[in-house]
């Protein structure tokens, strides 16, 4: 078989908004890269593979392994101690391939010698003649310097079980720290901060959701890095399901970051001639996390599909009226929705089958007569009168045992065993990898988008996948088919509605991630919306999402998830920032209440250009209980900053707010934005005026300004505009 590159090895340079991925293919083993990170300018040939070679020599003692550098899917054959990139076995046998190149593509367009490219594709394909595993890769450079790439195992042999497939990218060994993220519930997003050691740092998610607690992005960093500072490298696995991020740092020196799905025991056998498509693994690199972040964010920002920046102002009924569901109530929310400035009017849970509280109807997905006698058409109809858009909450993929689909089919619940598994919320998981079961929970959906003019779904997900198991198949493993097949469900469901918006939402920020966003349009970032737990929330969802992808609602005074209480001025302009909306019983609202409201509303429509197209930057952590963050329209014509007292100011005299983004030769104005009561201000600083004050770019970018004394727990929001 002459399946090989032969002679030099193929390499590759890809170069894009200031970062360079250089990949090199020998022909006897899989691709290296010798290079993420800053860009390397343009590099000729010999130059490319000096680089190469360079990076290539390993240091080690007399006796020592013989070891080379860990590939792209690192291979145990190549001395390798680490964990391997590609698991598996034909029970017991090959279970340690060896793959030598066979083609690689660039652009679509076959490779040899070097080549150096922009914003584009290559895709490595490679065979082990002895085991018949064919390995496809591909790895894209895109417009932002996010690279992406994804691995493809087909089987030419006989059936071979597949335990992991994933992806690892090197970072140098000034990588010294790592940064991810935990959580639970209402307290997503946690950041965790330690020294990159020795060792295997592995983040293994099995609830077949991303996770209240996933890990997010983990990055490697510089010693002491920031949002501003620091050589930064972040990795994302692009998957909904149970999946792995993995940091390793072996006793040689290497230090990888990588990731893929995560199997079930036995759950991936491929039959001769079946494949298994891993995710796509996101890779970014910057100067400190809000470069990190601006790659994500762009590349979103980027795709055909992403949404407009004028993204429809909110209302949500779930913290209004729970599952009291009452016709008239609800049309009177609507009314009130109406007056203050609201576009779109959401109904939560409760709507249908006997779902009068959380123990029941999840399954039966049509419209309860015992709470809508005339279905829902008279409440729509008032949406529309208002002007808003209709939408509407579902939970397709959960059901109650107390539901009538429960009933007539209990071997639909996903379970590995004769009994079901330990329960959360009362309810279970369908398997929709059953074709009957997932044409009765889409016909059942279609069937609602078809009756009522539905412009978004809250498509939640309350539960961790706990034991699932397909029992008609004597419960084997069934995650990853069920979120392909929830994927797919999606995705019929958009060509069907193509204007239809969908939120994932998953017990508040649960199913956050690239994959799910394919497919969806914001995300719930987190059931609790008092503004102090949300400053932290927004700061580090946005680390992979930009704002106009966060759900963001102003909720009642006081608190329903943490009891806080907090000034309507906090609460505005904390939730100004994402994708607007509000979670409050206006019912229950004075007229001042709703003016004010209804003034948040407004300059979020007036400014939401801004907001949703601008680059996010975010102040250092809390210095004397303040910190700040802000977006900075492409062009930095204008920006608007939040500055935050978390705390009580530590200092006599708070410090001053840099505000970064701008551009330091421009001069620009900045005024406060003020709603409402000023935010508990004692003595305003110069610039707190409606005129306010002119001040050069570079004075507010180096010295920034001050911020002025307010009570814990409160904020302002600030205009700069360009003068001249
Ligand atoms: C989840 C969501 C909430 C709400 C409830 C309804 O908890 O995160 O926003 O929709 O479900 O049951």
């Amino acid at each position: 078989m002459t399946d090989r590159l032969s002679g030099t090895p193929v390499v590759v340079h890809l170069r894009s908004a200031g970062c360079s991925f250089l990949l090199e293919c020998p022909a006897e083993q899989l691709p290296i890269v010798r290079h993420w990170g800053a860009d390397l300018g343009a590099l000729d040939a010999a130059s490319a593979r000096s680089t190469c070679l360079a990076g290539a020599a390993q240091g080690r003692l007399p006796g020592e392994l013989d070891a080379g550098p860990a590939a792209l899917i690192p291979e145990p054959w190549t001395g390798w101690m680490g964990r391997p990139g590609l698991l598996g076995s034909r029970q017991g046998r090959n279970w340690s391939p060896r793959f030598a190149v066979t083609t690689v593509r660039v652009d679509g367009v076959e490779a040899a010698g070097y080549t150096e490219a922009g914003a584009t594709t290559v895709e490595i394909t490679a065979f082990d003649a002895e085991s018949l595993i064919r390995l496809v890769l591909v790895v894209e450079m895109l417009e932002s310097g996010l690279v992406r790439m994804r691995g493809r195992v087909i089987n030419e042999g006989e059936e071979y079980e597949l335990s992991e497939l994933s992806l690892y990218l090197p970072v140098p060994a000034h990588a010294v720290e790592l940064l991810d993220f935990s959580g639970r519930w209402g307290m997503e997003r946690q950041v965790q901060r330690q020294p990159f050691g020795i060792g295997t740092h592995a983040r293994e998610n099995r609830r077949g959701r991303t996770g209240l607690d996933s890990a997010y992005v983990l990055h490697a960093t510089e010693r002491g890095s920031d949002f501003a500072h620091g050589e930064t490298w972040g990795v994302h696995v692009a998957w909904s399901g149970n999946h792995r991020h993995v940091a390793e740092h072996d006793s040689t020196g290497i230090r990888l970051l990588g990731g893929g799905e995560l199997f079930l025991p036995g759950e991936m056998r491929l039959a001769g001639g079946e494949e298994y498509l891993g995710p796509w693994i996101y890779a970014a690199y910057g100067d400190g996390l809000d470069r990190v972040a601006h790659r994500f964010h762009d590349y979103l920002r980027s795709r055909p599909h992403h949404v407009s920046p004028r993204r429809p102002v909110t209302l949500n009924t779930w913290e209004a009226v729970y599952f009291e569901h009452d016709q008239k109530r609800l049309v009177e929310l609507v009314r009130l929705a109406g007056e203050i400035g609201i576009e779109r009017f959401v109904l939560d849970d409760g709507w249908f089958g006997g779902r009068r509280n959380s123990r029941a109807g999840l399954g039966d997905w049509t419209v309860s007569a015992d709470v809508w006698p005339h279905g829902l058409h008279p409440l729509v109809d008032a949406v529309h009168q208002h002007g808003m858009e209709f939408g509407i909450w579902m939970e397709p993929e959960m059901v109650n045992p107390d539901s009538d689909l429960a009933r007539a089919h209990p071997e639909w619940i996903m379970a590995a065993r004769r009994e079901l598994p330990v329960e959360q919320r009362t309810q279970h998981v369908l398997n929709l990898s059953i074709p009957e079961c997932y044409d009765a929970v889409l016909e059942q959906i279609l069937a609602i988008l078809a009756e009522y003019p539905v412009a978004f779904v809250k498509w939640d997900h309350n539960r961790d996948h706990v034991e699932a198991g397909v029992q008609p198949r004597a419960g084997v493993p069934g995650e990853h088919a069920q979120t392909s097949a929830l994927y797919r469900m999606l995705h019929e469901i958009k060509a069907a509605h193509p204007a239809l918006e969908i939120e994932s939402c998953a017990a508040g920020g649960g199913r956050i991630d690239l994959g799910i966003l394919e497919l969806t349009d914001r995300v719930w970032v987190s059931d609790v919306s008092d503004p102090l737990e949300r400053q932290r929330l927004m700061r580090w969802t946005g680390q992979l999402l930009p704002p106009e992808l966060l759900g963001s609602h102003i909720a009642s005074p006081h608190s329903h998830t943490t009891s806080r209480h907090h000034d309507l001025s906090f609460r505005g302009a904390t939730a100004f920032f994402g994708h607007l909306g509000v979670e409050w019983d206006l019912g229950d609202t004075t007229p001042e209440e709703r003016a004010v409201l209804a003034r948040w509303i407004a300059l979020h429509r007036k400014h939401r250009d801004l907001l949703h197209t601008g680059t996010v930057w975010r102040g250092p952590d809390p210095a004397h209980g303040i910190w700040s963050h802000g977006v900075v329209a492409k062009d930095r014509t204008q920006a608007l900053y939040e500055i935050v007292s978390l705390t009580w100011c530590t200092t006599g005299a708070p410090p001053h707010a840099r505000l970064s983004g701008l551009d330091p030769q421009r001069r620009y104005r900045v005024r406060p934005l003020v709603v409402g009561t000023p935010p508990g201000g004692f003595s305003p600083p110069a610039w707190w005026s409606e005129e306010g004050i002119e001040v050069p770019g570079a004075a507010l970018t180096h010295i920034g300004l001050q911020v002025p004394v307010m009570h814990p727990e409160h904020s302002v929001v600030i205009h700069v505009e360009q003068v001249g």
